[in-house]
C-alpha cells in the first residue's frame, strides 16, 4: 500500500475534539515534533470560534515543549497520563485545566489494553522509516508506541530525517501477552534481545506521513555543582563498601539510574571509581554519562528506553552505529521498567527524592503535598523491586529555607518498606533492618543539613510514644513554617504543640 505524504496541518486535520491521542516517544527522545503543535492551533482556531476542543493525551514519559507546553498553552488538554514535567502543563494541572492521571511508567501499555482507559483514536509516532507493508523503525525514544499503534484507529507518522534508517536494530520491540496468557519475559541479562527491530502495525492505518528534519528537544545539563558531586561520590563509594562487604557480587549488578544532574553525576562518579567493576545498565533513560562510560570501557551494555542524550552525544552515536549498535538496546517502557525484570536481574536503583520523613518515606512528587512537580514517573516500578534501593536528595532545597527532611512526608509515593537507603552530600543513611526510631536516628545523624539538625532531634525527642513515634500535631510544622514564614528553620515546636 502506496504511503501518503501530507502536511502536519493535514495530520491535525484527522483528530477531533474529545479524541484519546497517543505520542511516541519516552522524554523528548522520540516525541513528534510538528503534528502536536498543528494540534495546538487547530486547538486555538476551534476555541476563538466558541467551540470546545480539548484531547486526552498518552504519551510514554515526559515530552518536549512542543508536545507539553504547545497543547497545554492552546488549552487543549482534556486528560493527561502517565507523566511530565513541562513547566506549562504543570501549571494545567495544579490549576485543574487539565486531569492528571500521574502513573507508574510500566504499568500504562497492559492499562491501555485493558481498556482502562478508554479508546486510542489516533497515535503520532516519529520514525526513522516506515516500509508500505507497515514495519515502522521508531527513533530515539520506545515509550508506548508499539501498544499505541496496536490499539490505535489512525497512525500518523513523521518520518524525520535527522535519525538515520541504519538505526534498525537498536530497538527491541515486545509487548507480552495479557492474562490469563501471560508468561515471563525471558531477559535474564541486560542484552538478551527478545523481540524485533521494528513496530508491525496494520498498513491500512496509517493515515498519512509528515516529513521532517529535526533534532531532539533539551538533553542539556547544568554544571555539576558542589553539592551534587558530593552526592555522587557518596553513592559510588558506598557502592564499593557494599561489594568490599560481600552484600553485593564482585560481578556487580545491573544499575538504574533516575533521571537529571544528579543521576549524571551518580554515574560519573561510579565511571570514575576503579574498585567499581565496569558494569551494566538496566534502566529507562540512558543519558550522556552513561554513553561516555561506554566510550572508555567501563559501560558494558545500556537497555532502556530512551536514548535522553544532548544533540551533539546523539550526533556522535549516529557517526559511529557500528561500536554503539551491540551496546544499546531500545525497549518498551513495559519491558525496560518492569518489575519482574527488576527483581529478576537484582538492580541497584537510584532516583531523587522530592522530600523523605526521617522515617523513610519517600514524597517524588508533590511540593507541600499540594502542587504537583512532575509524576512518580518510573521510580515506583524500580523501588520496590530493587536489590538494592536507594534515594538521593540534596539535603536542602531553595537556600536552605526548605529541608529535604521532614518528620511526615506531605505525599506519599514510595513507603518506607521499600526505600533501603538514603543519601545526600553529608551522608549515607543505611535504612536496612533498622525499626522506625532507629531509622530515624540514622537519617538524622547522616543525611539531615545542620541547621536543622536540631529540629528533628527535638521532635523525636518530645516523649512521643508508639512504634513510629509521630506527634500528630507538629509533624507538618515544618510545612506550615514555610507557608508561614517562607523558611523552615524558624519552626518553634511551642507554637505547633
Ligand atoms: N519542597 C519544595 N520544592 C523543592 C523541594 C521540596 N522539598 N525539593 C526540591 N524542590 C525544588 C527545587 O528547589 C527545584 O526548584 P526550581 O526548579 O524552582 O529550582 C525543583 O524542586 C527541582 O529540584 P532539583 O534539586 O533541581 O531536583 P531534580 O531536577 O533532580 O528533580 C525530582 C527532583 C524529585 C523533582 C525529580 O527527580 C522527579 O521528578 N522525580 C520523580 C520521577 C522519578 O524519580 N523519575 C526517575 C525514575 S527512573
Amino acid at each position: 500500500m502506496a504511503l501518503k505524504f501530507i502536511t502536519a496541518e493535514e495530520a491535525a486535520s484527522f483528530i477531533n475534539h474529545d479524541d484519546t491521542v497517543g505520542f511516541s516517544g519516552f522524554t523528548a527522545a522520540g516525541c513528534p515534533k510538528v503534528v502536536p503543535a498543528a494540534i495546538a492551533k487547530r486547538a486555538k482556531e476551534e476555541h476563538e470560534k466558541g467551540n470546545p476542543f480539548k484531547i486526552g493525551v498518552c504519551t510514554g514519559a515526559s515530552t518536549g515543549d512542543k508536545i507539553d507546553g504547545e497543547l497545554a498553552r492552546a488549552n487543549a488538554v482534556k486528560f493527561r497520563t502517565p507523566y511530565q514535567s513541562n513547566k506549562d502543563m504543570r501549571l494545567a494541572l495544579n490549576g485543574h485545566d487539565a486531569h492528571y492521571f500521574d502513573m507508574h511508567l510500566s504499568e500504562l501499555a497492559q492499562t491501555l489494553r485493558y481498556g482502562y482507559l478508554g479508546k486510542i483514536n489516533a497515535v503520532i509516532v516519529e520514525a526513522a522509516d516506515v516500509t508500505e507493508d507497515g514495519e515502522i523503525i521508531l527513533t530515539a525514544g520506545v515509550g508506548i508506541a508499539p501498544t499505541l499503534c496496536g490499539l490505535a484507529d489512525k497512525i500518523i507518522v513523521e518520518l524525520n530525517a535527522f535519525h538515520p534508517k541504519e538505526i534498525r536494530g537498536m530497538h527491541d520491540i515486545y509487548e507480552p501477552a495479557d492474562p490469563p496468557y501471560r508468561r515471563e519475559i525471558p531477559i535474564y541479562s541486560p542484552s538478551d534481545r527478545i523481540g524485533t527491530a521494528y513496530v508491525k502495525v496494520d498498513p491500512k492505518k496509517i493515515v498519512g506521513v509528515v516529513e521532517t528534519n529535526l533534532e531532539n528537544e533539551g538533553g542539556e545539563f547544568s554544571p555539576l555543582d558542589e553539592t551534587t558531586m558530593a552526592i555522587g561520590k557518596n553513592v559510588a563509594n558506598f557502592l564499593v563498601q557494599e561489594i568490599k562487604n560481600g552484600r553485593l557480587p564482585k560481578e556487580f549488578v545491573p544499575l538504574q539510574s533516575g533521571v537529571g544532574n544528579v543521576a549524571n553525576a551518580v554515574l560519573g562518579c561510579m565511571g570514575e571509581n576503579p574498585e567499581i567493576p565496569a558494569f551494566n545498565v538496566y534502566t529507562e533513560v540512558i543519558q550522556d554519562a552513561v554513553i561516555s562510560l561506554m566510550k572508555s570501557g567501563r559501560v558494558k551494555f545500556a537497555s532502556g528506553c530512551s536514548l535522553t542524550v544532548s544533540n551533539e552525544v546523539m550526533k556522535e552515536i549516529y557517526a559511529d552505529l557500528a561500536f554503539f549498535k551491540d551496546k544499546i538496546l531500545l525497549r518498551p517502557q513495559e519491558i525496560s521498567n518492569n518489575p519482574e525484570v527488576a527483581r529478576r536481574l537484582g538492580l541497584v536503583t537510584i532516583n531523587t527524592a522530592l522530600e523523605a520523613d526521617i522515617f523513610g518515606n519517600i514524597n517524588s512528587t508533590h511540593v507541600t503535598g499540594t502542587r504537583m512537580m512532575n509524576g512518580i514517573g518510573g521510580s515506583g516500578d524500580f523501588t520496590r523491586a530493587a536489590m538494592l534501593s536507594i534515594f538521593t536528595t540534596p539535603s536542602t532545597a531553595k537556600g536552605g529555607k526548605i529541608s529535604a527532611f521532614v518528620p511526615m512526608v506531605s505525599h506519599l509515593d514510595h513507603s518506607e518498606h521499600s526505600v533501603k537507603i538514603m543519601i545526600t552530600e553529608y551522608g549515607v543513611a543505611d535504612l536496612r533492618g533498622k525499626s522506625p526510631i532507629q531509622r530515624a536516628r540514622c537519617i538524622i545523624d547522616n543525611c539531615v543539613h545542620p541547621d536543622y539538625k536540631p529540629l528533628l532531634n527535638e521532635y523525636l525527642e518530645m516523649g512521643i510514644k508508639g512504634h513510629t513515634p509521630q506527634n500528630l500535631k507538629c509533624c507538618f510544622a515544618f510545612h506550615q513554617e514555610l507557608v508561614n514564614s517562607g523558611d523552615m528553620r524558624n519552626v518553634n515546636w511551642e507554637t505547633y504543640k
